[in-house]
């Protein structure tokens, strides 16, 4: 089947990125992404494309090329699922937060109203392709719902037909366009060969048809479950490594060096840091761990659990570490929180360490000024008192209104270190690299510490200052 129009429901951080560079591989495609909120349609045309909803090395340049040209955005969800011969699927998958699998299993409620939609107002034959991140057998759902409607008694609906493949997406944020453009793999699962090779016929444009792999839908469902868990397993690794390196004496990047040298481990995903974040590790882990007891795997949901349990603890001992340090006390002590991006070159901030780190510092009374590049002070303040609300609230010692002495969202780096306590790198900006370190240590209190969660300054460079330095999985302490 030849395709023509295609329709992204979802226009988020994949959905966004991924039709993007497809409009841009495929210019005899019409691409339209729709979503459900008018908002984020309406930053995706704004003309200022500094206001783009996404912050992406690379984007803004395709979306300078084609928009309005063969890749539109707008919320005409009935329109554009008419007119469309495949449509992707790339709405949110969150965990569940009520019910039977709350805190586990996948949300799919808003995968369900897309099915819903594309049952109605589909015309044709459609190819149906799951882009979202979804429980093994989701596809088998989708497809209930879809013929619900062909299955009813109204006749006008016997003149649509679906097939169904899974398309998961791997990008990851910060590289998302070189991970577009230049994949691993890209991988296809689907039980209608017809609609397999026209998926492939579009990817096969910008991609070598080798790392074009097709599988049935299931293994392909799982295969990104299991490549999200095989990733933040490698984090949680590291991370339990450099705990060791501090305790011992090596060194987390000698190490990381060293076993990454060898081929069969590889030396991506190796860096130690403060606890993975991101909208994905942990609700795919939790997904997995869910599938596996419901599947009745207990030893198997354990296994997986722990990487995740491991990440939670292991942010709970770094603030452990920061409060002995500064003595035991952190009430009315000015810290500098440096990054608030779950990591760098983006500026999503869901699951981000450093919305946990900064909330627990608050609870111990400090006083926290918050700096990034890309994520706005709204944005922060809504992050913190989310988590506040939504976790112990009661143990926070008052009202804690943003911009007060309590935290503050940081708009001049170079004059906030004046008598800090404590400055913390949460995340790996390339700006935080190259700070003037000597000039800040004249600045910030005698006794202040200067914590590298991410490992990105040269320890040496602290030997001769006036700042204490703890570096994620080393052991020496220098002055
Ligand atoms: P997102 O929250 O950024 O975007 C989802 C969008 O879908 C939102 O804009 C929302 O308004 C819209 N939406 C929800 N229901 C809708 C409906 N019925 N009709 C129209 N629009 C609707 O989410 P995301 O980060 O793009 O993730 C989407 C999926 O892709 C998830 O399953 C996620 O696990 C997976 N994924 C994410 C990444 C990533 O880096 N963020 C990478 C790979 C896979
Ligand atoms: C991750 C995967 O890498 C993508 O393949 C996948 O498509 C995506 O999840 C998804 O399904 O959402 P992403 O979360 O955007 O991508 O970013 P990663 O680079 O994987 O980083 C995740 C977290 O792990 C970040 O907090 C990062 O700082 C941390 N990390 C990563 C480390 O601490 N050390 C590392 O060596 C690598």
């Amino acid at each position: 089947m030849k395709i023509n129009n295609i329709c992204c429901i979802g226009a988020g951080y994949v959905g966004g990125p991924t039709m993007a560079v497809i409009a841009d591989k495929c210019n005899y495609l019409n691409v339209n992404v729709i979503d459900i909120s008018q908002k984020r349609i309406d930053d995706w045309n704004n003309d200022d494309l500094d206001k783009l909803p996404i912050f992406e090395p690379g984007l803004k340049d395709i979306i300078k090329r084609r928009r309005n040209k063969n890749l539109f955005f707008s919320t005409l969800i009935k329109e554009n699922i008419e007119s469309a011969d495949l449509i992707f699927i790339s709405v949110n998958t969150p965990t569940k937060n009520k019910g039977i699998g709350a805190g586990m299993a996948s949300d799919l409620r808003f995968v369900e109203e897309c099915a819903r939609q594309i049952s109605k107002y589909a015309i044709g034959h459609t190819i149906i392709v799951e882009k979202s991140t979804l429980p093994v057998r989701t596809a088998q759902t989708i497809e209930t719902i879809l013929n619900s409607e062909i299955n009813s008694k109204n006749k006008r609906n016997h003149l649509k037909s679906f097939s169904i493949l899974s398309n998961p997406e791997f990008l990851a944020e910060g590289t998302a366009i070189n991970d577009l453009e230049k994949p691993d793999r890209v991988l296809i699962g689907g039980h209608d060969q017809e609609s397999i090779k026209s998926l492939v016929e579009i990817y096969s444009q910008w991609v070598d048809i080798d790392k074009i792999i097709t599988t049935n839908l299931w293994s392909s469902e799982l295969s990104k479950l299991i490549s999200n868990a095989f990733l933040a397993q490698r984090v949680s690794s590291i991370n339990s490594v450099a705990l060791i390196c501090q305790a011992t004496g090596a060194n987390i990047e000698e190490v990381s060096k060293a076993i990454g040298s060898d081929s069969r481990i590889g030396k991506h995903f190796l860096k130690a840091g403060p606890g993975f974040g991101g909208s994905c590790f942990k609700k795919d882990i939790l997904n997995l761990v869910y599938l596996c007891t419901y599947f009745g795997l207990p030893e198997v949901a354990s296994f997986w659990k722990n990487v995740v349990t491991f990440n939670s603890w292991h942010k709970e001992n770094l603030i452990k570490i920061i409060v002995h340090k500064l003595f035991g006390t952190l009430v009315d002590k000015k810290i500098i929180i440096l990054g608030f991006s779950f990591k760098s070159n983006t500026n999503d901030t869901r699951e981000s360490p450093s919305i946990f780190i900064a909330s627990q510092l608050l609870k111990e009374g400090a006083n926290l000024v918050i700096h990034d590049p890309k994520v706005n002070e709204i944005q922060i303040k809504k992050e913190i008192e989310n988590f506040i609300s939504e976790n112990d609230h009661q143990n926070y010692p008052k009202e804690l209104p943003f911009n007060n002495n309590s935290w503050q969202f940081c708009n001049d780096l170079d004059n906030s270190f004046n008598d800090a306590h404590a400055v913390i790198i949460l995340t790996e900006w390339e700006e935080y690299k190259n700070l003037d370190w000597r000039k800040i240590s004249e600045k910030v209190l005698n006794t202040a510490w200067l914590f590298d969660t991410r490992g990105i300054l040269n320890k040496n460079i602290f030997k001769e200052l006036n700042l204490n330095f703890w570096q994620i999985g080393t052991s020496s302490e220098s002055k």
